[in-house]
C-alpha cells in the first residue's frame, strides 16, 4: 500500500518534476497537471481517487482560486494544500478561506512537504475512521437488531435498556466480539439522548497524541502540525454519548485526563487556558479483566469506578448456545439477501455443528462462519461441507468401550466437562447437570474436581 495519492497541479514543469521526484522516492503515488483545466477534466473522470491535491494558485491559464472552488464543488472532502510564491501570502489566506486545507511558501524544502502530507493524510485517516465508527454505530437498534433466545443474553439486555434511560456510566465488558458495540448503540438508542450524536473512539488505535487531541480538540499551534483548530469528540458529542472503546488500554497520563473530565464535567483543549464544560454519557468498553488491570497498577481505581457505576458484561457464545440458530438464520439472511441468493434453510445437521462448536471468537466468529457458508453453497440449503473443517471435525467421541467403565467414572468426566465449558461457575453447571448446587459441591469435592 502507498502512502497516499497525491494529485500535483502547476504550471511550473520544473516544481512538478522536483515534488513527483521527491514523493515518488517515499512511495507516493503521484499524478501531476500543468493547468488548473487538465485538473479538472481529470477529477471528472473515473480513477484512482487522489488522498491529498497539492495546488498552485497562480497559473497563467485559469485562476486558481476558481479553480479551487470547483474542486471542492467536486471533492468536498479533499485536502487541498496551496502552494504560493514568496510573498503572495494574500493568495493563500484566500485560500484558507475558500476551504483549502493548509498552504506552504515555495520553494519550500522536503521536510516542509513531508509534514504538511503527513498532516493532510492523518486527517483523512481520522475522518474516515470516525465515518466508518459513525457509519456503524449510527444505525438505530431497528436496522442492526440484537438478536438472541438465551434467558442469560435476556437480563443483560433487559438490564441495558432499563439504565439506558438514566444518565449513569456504563462499562460494558466482555470476550471479543459478544456484541459490545451493539449493545452499546442499544444503550445510546434508547435514552433521552438519543437525538443528539453518539461518537465513538477507539483507544486502542491510537497514540496518545492523537487521542489526547481527538477527546479534547485543540487550538490552531498547540504543538507542531497543529495547523488549524480542531473540535474534540467531547464537544462534538455534546449532550449525547460517547462510546468509549478498548477503554483498558488508554495510557495511565490520558486516564488521568479523562477522570478529570468525568468527575468535573470539564475540560481542556490542548493548547487552550479556559476549560470547557461538557454534557456527555460515557459507555465504555473492554475485553480485558479491569479489576485485574487495577491490580497490576494499569488502570486507575478511580476512573474505573466512575465508567463502571453501572457494569454490563455480555456472556460469551459457548455460554448460550441456545443463541446459535437464531443467530445464524439471521446471518444467513442478510447474506443471502446481500448475496442475492435463494438460501433459506440450514440443515439439521449444519445446525448440530454449529451448536457444537466452542465459537471462541463468539458471535463475530458465527457472523463470518455463516458469510462463508453463504458465498459457497449452491443449493438452497447450507449443508456441513461448507463450514469451516474445525466445526465439522469434532474430535470422534470415544466408541463406546462399554468393558471396565464404572458409572462413577462417567459421571466424574461429565461434571468435569460441564464445569470447564461453564467456567467452573458452579451454580450454572448443576443446573445444566440438573441437580443441586449442594449436591454438586458435594460431587465436587468428593470426586476430588479441581478448577
Ligand atoms: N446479539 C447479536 N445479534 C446480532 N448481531 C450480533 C449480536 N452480537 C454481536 N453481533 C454482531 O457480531 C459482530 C461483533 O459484535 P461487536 O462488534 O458488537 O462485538 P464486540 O464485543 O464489540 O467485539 P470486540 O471486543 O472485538 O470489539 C458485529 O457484526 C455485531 O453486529
Ligand atoms: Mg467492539
Amino acid at each position: 500500500m502507498t502512502p497516499g495519492h497525491v494529485f500535483i497541479c502547476d504550471d511550473e514543469e520544473e516544481i512538478l518534476r522536483y515534488l513527483r521526484k521527491i514523493l515518488t522516492s517515499q512511495g507516493y503515488g503521484v499524478e501531476t497537471f500543468s493547468s488548473g483545466t487538465a485538473l479538472l477534466q481529470r477529477l471528472a473522470k473515473p480513477g484512482e481517487e487522489p488522498d491529498l491535491l497539492l495546488q498552485d494558485v497562480r497559473m497563467p491559464d485559469s485562476d486558481g482560486i476558481t479553480v479551487l472552488k470547483e474542486v471542492k464543488r467536486l471533492r468536498p472532502e479533499l485536502p487541498v494544500v496551496i502552494m504560493t510564491a514568496f510573498g503572495t501570502i494574500d493568495d493563500a489566506v484566500a485560500a484558507i478561506r475558500m476551504g483549502a486545507y493548509d498552504y506552504v511558501t515555495k520553494p519550500f524544502p522536503k521536510e516542509k512537504i513531508f509534514g504538511v502530507l503527513g498532516n493532510a493524510l492523518e486527517r483523512n485517516r481520522l475522518l474516515e475512521e470516525n465515518r466508518a465508527l459513525r457509519g456503524e454505530l449510527g444505525r438505530g437498534p431497528t436496522t442492526s437488531p440484537i438478536i438472541f433466545r438465551s434467558a442469560r443474553f435476556r437480563e443483560v439486555y433487559d438490564l441495558a435498556l432499563q439504565v439506558a434511560d438514566s444518565d449513569a456510566n456504563v462499562l460494558i465488558s466482555g470476550e471479543s466480539g459478544t456484541g459490545k458495540e451493539l449493545i452499546a448503540a442499544a444503550v445510546h438508542h434508547h435514552s433521552p439522548r438519543r437525538e443528539r450524536p453518539l461518537l465513538s473512539l477507539n483507544c486502542a488505535a491510537l497514540t496518545d497524541t492523537l487521542l489526547e487531541s481527538q477527546l479534547f480538540g485543540h487550538l490552531r499551534g498547540a504543538f507542531t502540525g497543529a495547523l488549524t483548530s480542531r473540535k474534540g469528540l467531547l464537544e462534538e458529542a455534546g449532550g449525547g454519548t460517547l462510546f468509549l472503546d478498548e477503554v483498558g488500554d488508554m495510557s495511565p497520563a490520558i486516564q488521568a485526563k479523562l477522570l478529570r473530565v468525568v468527575q468535573t464535567r470539564e475540560f481542556l483543549p490542548v493548547g487552550a487556558t479556559r476549560s470547557s464544560s461538557v454534557d456527555i454519557r460515557f459507555v465504555a468498553a473492554t475485553n480485558k479483566d479491569l479489576e485485574a488491570e487495577i491490580r497490576e497498577g494499569r488502570f486507575r481505581e478511580d476512573l474505573y469506578y466512575r465508567l463502571n457505576v453501572i457494569p454490563v458484561h455480555l456472556p460469551p457464545l459457548r455460554e448460550r448456545l441456545e443463541d446459535v440458530a437464531p443467530l445464524a438464520y439471521h446471518f444467513l439472511d442478510r447474506f443471502a439477501r446481500r448475496m442475492n441468493r435463494g438460501i433459506t434453510v440450514i440443515s439439521q445437521e449444519a445446525l448440530g455443528a454449529l451448536e457444537a462448536h466452542a465459537w471462541p471468537g463468539n458471535v463475530r466468529e458465527l457472523e463470518n462462519v455463516m458469510e462463508r457458508a453463504v458465498i459457497l453453497t449452491r443449493g438452497e440449503e447450507i449443508e456441513p461441507g461448507v463450514l469451516p473443517l474445525k466445526l465439522t471435525t469434532a474430535p470422534p467421541e470415544p466408541v463406546a468401550t462399554c468393558d471396565g467403565v464404572s458409572l462413577e467414572s462417567v459421571e466424574i468426566d461429565h461434571i468435569r466437562r460441564v464445569l470447564a465449558r461453564t467456567g467452573f461457575h458452579k451454580s450454572r453447571s448443576a443446573e445444566i447437570l440438573g441437580i443441586s448446587r449442594k449436591t454438586l459441591d458435594r460431587k465436587i469435592a468428593e470426586y476430588g474436581i479441581q478448577e
